[in-house]
């Protein structure tokens, strides 16, 4: 009895960290966020593997600008003004980019934001940031990137998404 109820307890803890993980809340606009550029100046002391897939909704590819912006729960935190490449076709539909960031070392990556400028559009399925400091953190978007605002994700103040939930 003593162990059914431990397991009781157990699996409704885990279904509640599970809802409290948040991971199926859709991206969101977030108009007070922005990058900051005194630290983008600082130091570029940590390199980062981020994983773009586009979806196969996109349009065939995009002429968009696209910057990047991630970080922890400590204010430290990786910005790229530009990600597209203006020589290349880049998010192309049903295709995954893979780019080397370099920037500030970061502790556990809690939150990310795209920004988007262009006539183009475009629909990420999803963005895996992975680091020295932290466990890889996948995003799930599969939405079309408004133009003009930093859209995506912030569990900083949650708990934060692990490997665990990829
Ligand atoms: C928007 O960004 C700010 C600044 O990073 C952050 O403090 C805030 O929690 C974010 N808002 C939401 C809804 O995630
Ligand atoms: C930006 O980064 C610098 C250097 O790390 C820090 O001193 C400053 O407080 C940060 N500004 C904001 C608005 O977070």
């Amino acid at each position: 009895m003593k162990t059914l109820t431990l397991i009781l307890t157990f699996s409704i803890i885990s279904v509640f960290s599970q809802a409290t993980l948040l991971l199926t809340d859709p991206p969101q606009p977030n108009e007070s966020f922005k990058p900051n550029l005194t630290q983008h100046q600082q130091n570029a002391g940590c390199s980062y593997t981020v994983t773009i897939r586009t979806s196969c909704s996109s349009p065939s590819y995009t002429r968009d600008r696209i910057s990047l912006s991630f970080g922890d729960a400590y204010g430290y935190q990786v910005y790229v003004p530009r990600l597209d490449d203006p020589s290349s076709r880049t998010f192309e539909r049903c295709s995954t980019d893979t780019f080397q960031i370099n920037g500030p070392c970061t502790y556990q990556i809690c939150y990310l934001y795209l920004y988007r400028s262009g006539y183009d559009g475009w629909i990420p399925e999803s963005v895996t940031v992975s680091g020295y400091n932290s466990q890889p953190v996948t995003f799930y978007y599969n939405a079309f990137i408004p133009a003009g605002i930093w859209f995506g994700f912030d569990y900083c103040r949650g708990y934060l998404p692990s490997t665990a939930a990829m």
